[in-house]
C-alpha cells in the first residue's frame, strides 16, 4: 500500500461507469474509495474487479450495528480483501473492538488485516443538532475530540476527519494514529455541498496520513490530468 495515498471517491452507481473512469489511467495502481451507492448495487463484484486490477481498495460503509453483527459484518468484509473500512464511533467502544476481532478472523492467513477506521461525527452534524436532537450538550470539537481518543482506546488505526481537525486529532491521539481526510479541493474547484474545504497542499502542511478526492476528479475534463496535479500537490512537490 502507498504510504500517503490521494484516494479517488468512485461515486459511480454502475460497475460500467466505474470501468469507463477507470480506463483512462491505463496501468497505474490507484488507491480508490467504493461507498454505500456503488457496493449495494454492484455488491462484491466491483471489489473483485478493483483489486484484480491491482487497485486499493477503501470501502467506505460506515458499519453501526450490535457488536456481535458489526463483527460479523466485518469478517465478510475482511474476505473481500479490502485495504480500509470503517466504523461509527457512535456504536461504542465495544462495537468497535468487535469490528477489529471481525477483521482479523476474516482475514486470510498470510495476508495484511485491513486497517479499521471510525467516523466521529458525520459532516452534516452540526452543534445544533447535538443538543436539539441527539441531546448531547457538548460542542463538536469535544465531542469530535473524545469519539477520536475512544476510537484510540478501542485499538483503531485512525479516524476520518476535516484536514482543520488534524493537529487536534494528533495532539490527542499521537503521530501513528491516521487521520483520512475528505472535503479537499483546488481552488479553482467548485466546494458542492463540502463546507470545511482544504486544498492538497494544505492537507499535507497540517499532516493528514489519507486525503479522499471525489468531484474534483471525477468530474474534472481531464480527470488523469487532475489526478497527477493534486497528487504532486499532496506530496509537497508543486502547488
Ligand atoms: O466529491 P467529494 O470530494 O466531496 O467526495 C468526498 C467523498 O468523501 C464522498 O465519497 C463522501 O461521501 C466522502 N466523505 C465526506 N465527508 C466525510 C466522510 C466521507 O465527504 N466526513
Amino acid at each position: 500500500m502507498q504510504k500517503r495515498p490521494l484516494i479517488i471517491a468512485l461515486d459511480f452507481n454502475s460497475l460500467q461507469e466505474v470501468k469507463a473512469f477507470l480506463q483512462p489511467f491505463g496501468s497505474t495502481s490507484l488507491f480508490v474509495k467504493v461507498g454505500m451507492e456503488l457496493f449495494y448495487k454492484e455488491g462484491p463484484e466491483v471489489i473483485h474487479y478493483l483489486k484484480s486490477q491491482g487497485h486499493n481498495v477503501f470501502l467506505d460503509l460506515k458499519l453501526h450495528d450490535i457488536p456481535n453483527t458489526v463483527m460479523q459484518g466485518m469478517k465478510s468484509l475482511a474476505s473481500l480483501g479490502v485495504d480500509l473500512v470503517n466504523v461509527h464511533v457512535a456504536g461504542g467502544r465495544r462495537m468497535m473492538e468487535a469490528a477489529l476481532e471481525g477483521l482479523e478472523a476474516g482475514t486470510s492467513l498470510g495476508s495484511e488485516r485491513a486497517k479499521l477506521i471510525a467516523v466521529t461525527q458525520l459532516t452534516s452534524t452540526s452543534e445544533e443538532m447535538l443538543l436539539q436532537e441527539l441531546l448531547i450538550p457538548q460542542s463538536l470539537e469535544e465531542t469530535v475530540k473524545s469519539y477520536a481518543n475512544l476510537t484510540k482506546r478501542a485499538g483503531l488505526d485512525g479516524v476520518v476527519c476535516s484536514v482543520w481537525e488534524v493537529p487536534m486529532i494528533r495532539e490527542v491521539c499521537g503521530e501513528q494514529f491516521l487521520t483520512i481526510t475528505p472535503g479537499i479541493r483546488n481552488q479553482e474547484d467548485a466546494a458542492n455541498d463540502q463546507t470545511r474545504i482544504a486544498t492538497p497542499l494544505q492537507a499535507n502542511q497540517v499532516g493528514s496520513s489519507m486525503i479522499v478526492v471525489g468531484r474534483s476528479i471525477t468530474k474534472a475534463l481531464n480527470p488523469v490530468e487532475k489526478y497527477e496535479s493534486m497528487k504532486l500537490q499532496w506530496e509537497g512537490i508543486t502547488i
